[in-house]
């Protein structure tokens, strides 16, 4: 972790719970929420790999009522939920100590970024409701390129915009495949790795991974 210019984020499930949504509604939805969530979630992403695979670009809040529709009739949900479970998903819960370490970084000598699947105004939304607005100094969308990661034209924006190489980027993520995609294109990698997972067999592997955002501090 030597001579890092850029610290770089992944926003849905790194820097913000994407299960927040249906756990804000769990009494409603019952014991099956997080079966839900974490369906709800999965093909969120399928969506985002089969799009960029077929090229036929939808934007993320686009494929996130897709998924969501798909996976309310899987989980027999009623429809009445859909219009909270969507205005919650704008809203996301940060991670607890992440607002914490970010304002302790924003201290540092270090460009400070997002770099998401999410449309911009998605994005500053999510900021702006979790009053984080004023710790980044910009916020990536894939939407400037029209595919989602981890195609390498999504992690050259960083790149491009700060004029470093890929080794002066620590990429965070708490998405596996996020994390190797972000690895294989040349960013030093850091798994963020909040629930005892297994990494992925994807030809990279982080040489760092942590369990919270307060372990950066430790490394960086
Ligand atoms: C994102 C997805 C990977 O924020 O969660 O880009």
């Amino acid at each position: 972790m030597k001579n890092i210019k850029a610290i770089i984020f992944d926003a849905y499930g790194t820097l913000f719970d994407v299960n927040s949504a249906a756990e804000k509604c769990k009494d409603k939805i019952g014991d099956k929420w997080e079966g839900f969530a974490n369906y709800w979630r999965t093909t969120q992403l399928e969506y985002t790999w089969l799009r960029s695979l077929m090229k036929r670009h939808k934007n993320f809040w686009q494929v996130t009522e897709d998924s969501l529709d798909k996976s309310m009739k899987t989980y027999e949900i009623d429809t009445s939920m859909r219009n909270e479970l969507l205005d919650l998903y704008k809203i996301l819960s940060p991670f607890k100590e992440v607002p914490e370490v970010l304002k302790s970084l924003k201290e540092k000598d270090f460009k400070l970024a997002i770099l998401s699947n999410g449309t911009p105004s998605l994005l500053d939304e999510l900021v702006k409701s979790n009053n984080l607005e004023n710790i980044f100094n910009d916020i990536f969308s894939i939407e400037e390129v029209g595919v989602y990661k981890p195609d390498s034209k999504v992690y050259d924006l960083p790149i491009k915009q700060y004029q470093i190489q890929t080794n002066e980027v620590a990429f965070l993520s708490a998405n596996t495949w996020d994390v190797s995609g972000g690895g294989n294109y040349g960013y030093n990698s850091i798994w963020v790795n909040r629930n005892n997972n297994i990494f992925d067999n994807l030809d990279y592997k982080p040489q760092n991974e942590i369990k919270n955002l307060k372990e950066l501090l430790n490394i960086i």
